[in-house]
């Protein structure tokens, strides 16, 4: 049963996105910021794994559901892996997006290594149409910091998504994150006050978003007041009590919950 926009708002729904969002009128949300499956495979110290990382059968019916369900003028920022940029620009491009921009995550450690030493996240900035500049545009370099990756084998830092946020949307606006996991995004826009859309299709990560947004202090972040021009300003990932015990509930559910994960 496809569920309607009154009962996916502010909410987490399990399911295959590009099934979820056709539940969502065209042109209802105001930003879509989103952490797909990168298509590497990709397998923590631990074993753990992402769904979907393995297949592209997602990829253009879930952006051609972001394209419709964007409101004209307005932004999607999408994460993806450098070395299947081919792939997912193909697909962007084929739903309808235009290239506005790019967007670098330095780390302080790498994630990984080959020919180089992997010490940088990458997302693009991509618009349905032709927006109008934002009145202060965020740089396209964000401090990132190691979650820890207690809540999600490729947990993002809550206080990097913030800044992209708060560029493109206002407050009351509908984010939407079709590839929630832990619900970071999720988090960053309720903490901004703005109302969002998660979908998740694996029931752990799904119930993981959702306790965490249910925490009376959902903060995963302390990150520095945003300053008016967005200035880079590196965010400190503090886990509060709850949040705390979100990762323990987490551990609990693995059963062999690792106790050192491997960084991405
Ligand atoms: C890279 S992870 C996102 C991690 C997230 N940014 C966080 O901070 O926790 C991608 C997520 O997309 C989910 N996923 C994969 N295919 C999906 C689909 N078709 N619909 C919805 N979610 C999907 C995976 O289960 C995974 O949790």
């Amino acid at each position: 049963m496809t569920l309607g926009m009154s009962q996916m708002l502010n909410h987490v729904t399990l399911g295959r996105c590009e099934e979820a969002m056709k539940g969502l009128p065209g042109g209802s949300v105001d930003f879509i910021l989103t952490d797909p499956p990168y298509l590497v495979r990709y397998r923590d110290r631990s074993g753990r794994t992402v769904k979907n990382d393995d297949n592209t059968s997602w990829m253009d019916p879930a952006f051609h559901e972001m394209h419709r369900v964007l409101k004209p003028g307005k932004f999607l920022v999408s994460f993806y892996a450098w070395n299947k940029v081919d792939r997912f620009m193909e697909s962007w491009k084929r739903a309808g997006f235009h290239v506005a921009g790019h967007i670098v995550f330095p780390k302080h450690y790498a994630s990984g290594e080959n020919f180089t030493k992997y010490h940088h996240e990458q997302a693009y900035l991509l618009s349905k149409g032709w927006p109008a500049k934002p009145e202060h545009p965020p740089a396209d370099v964000i401090p990132w910091t190691y979650t820890g990756n207690r809540l999600h084998p490729t947990q993002k830092p809550v206080g990097s998504l913030k800044p992209l946020i708060e560029a493109y949307t206002k407050p009351g606006d509908v984010v939407l994150d079709p590839f929630s996991g832990s619900g970071s995004t999720l988090v960053a826009a309720k903490e901004l006050g703005r109302r969002f859309i998660g979908i998740e299709l694996d029931p752990d990560h799904q119930q993981t978003a959702t306790l965490r947004l249910q925490s009376r202090f959902i903060g995963s972040i302390v990150s520095p007041p945003a300053s008016r021009f967005h200035t880079p300003v590196a965010p400190r990932e503090v886990y509060r009590q709850p949040v705390a015990r979100v990762a323990e509930a987490v551990a609990a559910r693995q059963r062999h919950a690792p106790a050192a994960l491997g960084p991405r």
